[in-house]
């Protein structure tokens, strides 16, 4: 297996393209947002359950803040939901979720995975995309927002 940092690298590729194909092609509006809506708050309760649980402690600014980020996504998923597919205020409402997806996973790739990789052994970046996996799979059970 992977290690948790892969793993979430794959994730954000995938939430990314999502996006992209959100954005642009109308036609497979409805599908694409069911699988957004499993696929985001799943990766982020992982994330907050596994390796930001871990990093708490070394990095309690930039956890806080990333934290933070997770809460305004969730809030602006949220706001998404609520606008029909075909209303006029639905692709900006889109647009803004992605404008701040993408500067949070930047963010977590750029500034959170090198402490992750300086402060953490190898054998617990991938014990930890064990656990990664099982909390995914817990948020998808249990649809957590
Ligand atoms: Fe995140
Ligand atoms: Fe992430």
């Amino acid at each position: 297996m992977a290690h948790i940092l892969e793993l979430i690298r794959a994730d954000h590729d995938f939430i990314r393209s999502l996006l992209d194909d959100l954005a642009g092609d109308p036609k497979t509006r409805d599908l694409r947002c069911i699988t957004l809506r499993r696929e985001l708050p799943g990766h982020i309760y992982a994330e907050e359950a596994t390796l930001y649980a871990r990093l708490r402690d070394v990095i309690p600014e930039e956890i806080r803040q990333s934290v933070r980020e997770h809460g305004d996504i969730r809030d602006m998923l949220a706001r998404l939901e609520a606008i029909p597919l075909r209303d006029g205020a639905w692709v900006p409402a889109l647009a803004r979720l992605r404008e701040a997806i993408e500067a949070h996973f930047t963010a977590e790739e750029e500034l959170i995975f090198p402490h992750a990789e300086h402060h953490l052994s190898r054998s617990s970046l991938f014990e930890l995309s064990e656990e990664f996996v099982v909390e995914k799979q817990k948020a998808a059970e249990f649809v957590v927002m």
